[in-house]
C-alpha cells in the first residue's frame, strides 16, 4: 500500500471544529480530525492544518483558538462548515450558534459537547502541514461527552462512539 495513506489506519479520529476569528473581529469555524492531547501537566493539544487553511492564518494573527467538540447532532451544519467559505460569518451561516468563550476572544460553539480554550504556543511544519501546539486555558464538557463523540473515518464517512467495553 502507499506510504501516503497510513493515516487512514489512525481512523475513525475525533473531530473538533476549531474557532477562530481574524484581524477584524470575523469568527470562523472548521472542521479538524488531525488532533491529539500531548500533554497533561501543563495541558497542551495539537492540531495539524494545511498551510492555507484561514484557521491558521487567524491563529498566527491573534495566537488564540477554542477546540469545540461535536457530536453528531452537528453533522450537517459541520460539512458547511468544510466547505470554501467567502462570507464575513461561517459560523451563523452554518445554522451554528456561537456563545462567549470564558477566558479567550473567539466564541465557543453552543450545541458542542466539549471545549477545549487555547492561547497559541508554538507551530511547527511537518512536510505538507504544520503542527500547532495551544496550551489549554479553559475546558469544559457535557455529562458523558465521550459516548457521543462524532469520529472521521475519510471523505464524508463518519460514525459515533457510544459502546463502553473494558478488558
Ligand atoms: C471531518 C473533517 C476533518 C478535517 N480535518 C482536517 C485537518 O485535520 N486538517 C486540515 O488542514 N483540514 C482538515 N479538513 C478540511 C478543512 O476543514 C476544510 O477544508 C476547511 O474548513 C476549509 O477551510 P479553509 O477555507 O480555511 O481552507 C477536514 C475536513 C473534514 C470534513
Amino acid at each position: 500500500m502507499e506510504t501516503k495513506n497510513f493515516y487512514k489506519a489512525i481512523a475513525p479520529r475525533p473531530i473538533a471544529l476549531i474557532t477562530t476569528i481574524d484581524e477584524k473581529g470575523n469568527p470562523d469555524v472548521a472542521p479538524f480530525s488531525f488532533i491529539m492531547p500531548v500533554s497533561i501537566e501543563p495541558p497542551i493539544v495539537c492540531f495539524s492544518a494545511a498551510p492555507q487553511r484561514k484557521t491558521l492564518k487567524n491563529i498566527r494573527k491573534t495566537k488564540e483558538f477554542t477546540l469545540n467538540i461535536p457530536s453528531k447532532e452537528n453533522l450537517n451544519k459541520l460539512w458547511f462548515c468544510a466547505q470554501k467559505y467567502s462570507g464575513d460569518n461561517k459560523i451563523r451561516d452554518s445554522g451554528l450558534t456561537e456563545e462567549k468563550s470564558i477566558k479567550v476572544k473567539q466564541p465557543r460553539i453552543k450545541a458542542c459537547i466539549a471545549w477545549i480554550e487555547c492561547t497559541l504556543d508554538s507551530e511547527r511544519e511537518y512536510g505538507d502541514h504544520v503542527l500547532v501546539a495551544g496550551k489549554v486555558v479553559e475546558f469544559d464538557a457535557a455529562e458523558d461527552s465521550a459516548l457521543k463523540t462524532l469520529l472521521h473515518i475519510g471523505k464524508d464517512k463518519f460514525t459515533i462512539s457510544g459502546e463502553t467495553i473494558s478488558p
